[in-house]
């Protein structure tokens, strides 16, 4: 039976687009499950043309985070997951999410980390002057941004760079790691590209 990948996003979903086009073609022996988001958003467009499943699950509908939380992993379970990919969703995932889907739940960051975490990772890199960042795929853990890292890919900014110019170079890159990032995951193939640290880690606590 086909893998299933449940996408949550809040953005454009490029991301999203790279991983339902590689479901589709022959690069991933997956299937796009779900796409869910905190809000209306393009990448839900985008997906619901292509005749993906997708649903809101907006915080503002539920009285606290952590029932929101909880209709959001109510609602990923549903669809049952063999991985849930956090590609530019904007929000902050609490424990109950986050352990409904142990060793399940990943994550792409766009720069070097454990540099720049957050919501202005891009932004953050140009100010500091930094020569190289790039992307990162990881765990999800109870930190944000945080978590076994399982591929990092850098970028190199250059003069003249905008954040605009700087995270589309970036995620140019991010959509072929992300599409490696799944396989990896859904072949248990965590030793592959540099996931050492992090294969190791998942293995202990299988
Ligand atoms: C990506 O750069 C990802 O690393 C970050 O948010 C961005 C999402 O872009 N978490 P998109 O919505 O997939 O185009």
């Amino acid at each position: 039976m086909a893998r299933r990948i449940v996408v949550l996003i809040s953005g454009t979903g490029s991301g999203m687009t790279a991983i339902a086009d590689a479901c589709s073609g022959d690069r991933l022996d997956a299937v796009v499950a779900g796409v869910l988001a905190d809000r209306s958003c393009a990448g839900l467009e985008l997906a619901a043309g292509r005749g993906l499943r997708t649903r809101i699950v907006d915080p503002a509908d539920y009285p606290s985070r952590s029932e929101w939380n909880r209709a959001l992993a109510g609602e990923v379970g549903a669809l049952e997951p063999d991985l849930v990919l956090l590609a530019g969703f904007m929000r902050v995932l609490g424990p109950v999410f986050v352990d409904a889907f142990p060793r399940r739940l990943i994550n792409i960051h766009p720069s070097l980390l454990p540099a720049f975490p957050g919501a202005h990772a891009v932004k953050e890199a140009l100010e500091a002057g930094v020569k190289v960042t790039g992307t990162t795929v990881h765990l999800v853990d109870h930190e944000v941004d945080h978590g076994p890292i399982l591929l990092q890919e850098p970028v190199r900014t250059q003069p003249g760079d905008t954040e605009t110019t700087l995270h589309a170079r970036i995620k140019e890159v991010e959509h072929v790691v992300l599409v490696e990032a799944c396989r990896m995951m859904l072949s248990g193939d965590l030793d592959a590209g540099g996931a050492g640290a992090a294969g190791s880690r998942l293995h202990q606590d299988a």
